[in-house]
């Protein structure tokens, strides 16, 4: 495992990282970050539940988690040009703990982040509209940094969050868009995948205004 860490930490930051890993891998950390996600993640599911009942359809198709890793912290801190440091890492990686909801309209994903909002214990920290702006690859979603109250036996804590919110059809995107990111670097015939990938970015966020547009059809008849 270390031979295999060696090859992407370079030799002056190897003393540093384990550092960091370690904290990382505190279990006080690792039970706040859960206790972080495990809040989120039933308030999603009540809202999942008050638009199901408002609407009379499922509007939340999906609730998925992770915890960044060790690994990607120290590339995201590397790009950034930040020291390989814990207190860095939290205070300058927004996503090190990420949920990511998908739904099935574009009014969806606005419905649900105006009711995250509306809750008076989570503090909005920073909020990123890629689908009224999206990305020069063509990557669609709206993102909240929040901060989440943790609750431990003497005072409460806060944890940062990042929340993705998309519809299916951009989280369709966006699993082929990050698959490429990683074979960038190597192969040939990108450039040619990107553009394809922009273009059915665009009809990707043509299909969702239409498929809003045909409910609303239907809603009223
Ligand atoms: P990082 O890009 O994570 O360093 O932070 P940032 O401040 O630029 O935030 P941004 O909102 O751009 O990205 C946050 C997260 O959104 C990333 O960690 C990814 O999970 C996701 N994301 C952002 N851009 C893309 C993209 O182009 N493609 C895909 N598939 N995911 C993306
Ligand atoms: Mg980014």
């Amino acid at each position: 495992k270390i031979m295999a860490k060696q090859a992407f930490i370079q030799q002056e930051d190897l003393e540093a990282y384990q550092i960091m890993e370690e904290k990382f891998q505190n279990i006080k950390y690792r039970i706040k970050c859960k206790m972080a996600v495990d809040l989120m993640i039933s308030k999603i599911n009540m809202i999942g539940t008050q638009l199901l009942e408002k609407r009379n359809r499922v509007v939340i198709e999906n609730i998925t988690y992770r915890f960044k890793s060790v690994e990607s912290t120290y590339k995201k801190l590397k790009k950034k040009g930040c020291p390989i440091d814990f207190r860095t890492a939290l205070d300058r990686c927004n996503d090190l703990i990420g949920i990511r909801v998908t739904c099935h309209f574009l009014d969806d994903v606005y419905e649900i982040a105006k009711k995250l909002k509306s809750h008076g214990d989570l503090e909005i920290i920073k909020e990123k509209d890629y689908i009224k702006k999206p990305k020069a690859n063509g990557y669609m979603s709206l993102h909240l940094i929040l901060k989440v109250p943790v609750y431990s036996s003497e005072k409460c804590e806060k944890k940062k969050v990042e929340v993705q919110i998309r519809t299916v059809a951009m989280d369709f995107f966006s699993v082929l868009d990050y698959q490429l990111l990683y074979k960038k670097d190597r192969k040939e015939g990108v450039a040619e995948i990107e553009e394809e990938l922009r273009h059915y970015s665009d009809v990707i966020a043509k299909l969702d205004k239409n498929m809003l547009r045909i409910r609303k059809k239907i809603e009223s008849l």
